[in-house]
């Protein structure tokens, strides 16, 4: 069964996004629009980032897996294929009957400790307000063995590579597409966001400080996206 945490949709407010509930509003005005964006903004790429990351999970068969920050449900999708319904593969346009829809906040997991095989989270660290919070959680409620799979922007710690080339690119590019569609303020947040985030190296720092036994960031598509992947 794959589990996913989403959150209501609400209104947006472009002030500094302190709390769980302003991001919440933030995430809601973008959802009508936000699979759309991504395929145009990034080629279609996302797709491919998205299965790497559900298979650094290791999800398999039967497993019980969790989608934290779900948003409209890619990773969900994803893993409920891979981890079939009751230990069974999907026929081929299944509905996903084994995908349980959770509502929740991703630092107070209602699930029991050590209850899941496989955790992904894409774009979820970056915003939520407590990241260290977030990756205790997902500690907690893994299987000791198992692995979470966190995919963002990659933070780059070289001077003049990516990180430049990520800022220039949401300036130029997302921010005047995202324009087209009345979420410039929306998107114009995320370059702060990614100065904000954690270098692959801080990511891994976090996970191992937490409790998870190992921890490798790899970079993606050049550098500009990352993923952690952290063993309980
Ligand atoms: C950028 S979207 C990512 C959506 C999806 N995972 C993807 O990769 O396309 C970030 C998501 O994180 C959710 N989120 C932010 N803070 C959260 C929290 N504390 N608990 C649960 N979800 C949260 C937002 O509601 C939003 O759906």
């Amino acid at each position: 069964m794959a589990l996913c945490i989403p959150l209501p949709s609400c209104r947006f407010s472009h002030r500094p996004v302190r709390s769980s509930l302003e991001r919440q509003e933030h995430f809601g005005r973008i959802a009508p629009v936000y699979d759309n964006l991504n395929d145009l903004l990034s080629l279609g790429q996302h797709r491919i980032w998205k299965r790497m990351t559900v298979s650094w999970t290791g999800a398999k068969m039967g497993d019980c897996a969790l989608d934290l920050c779900c948003g409209s449900g890619d990773f969900a999708f994803l893993l409920s294929e891979k981890v079939g319904s009751n230990g069974k593969g999907l026929a081929p346009n299944a509905c996903y009957n084994n995908i349980e829809w959770v509502e929740g906040d991703a630092l107070e997991l209602p699930f029991s400790d050590g209850y899941f095989d496989a955790i992904t989270m894409g774009y979820g660290l970056r915003n939520v307000v407590d990241k260290e919070r977030a990756m205790q959680e997902m500690f907690r409620v893994l299987k000791p063995g198992s692995r979470v799979s966190v995919l963002d922007f990659n933070k780059s710690t070289q001077p003049f590579t990516n990180l430049i080339q990520i800022v220039w690119m949401i300036d130029n590019v997302v921010v005047p597409v995202a324009t087209g569609y009345g979420l410039a303020k929306e998107y114009e947040y995320l370059n702060s966001s990614i100065k904000e985030f954690l270098t692959g190296k801080e990511l891994e720092r976090l996970a191992l400080q937490v409790g998870f036994s190992n921890a490798r960031h790899y970079e993606i598509s050049g550098g500009l996206m990352g993923n952690l992947v952290a063993t309980r």
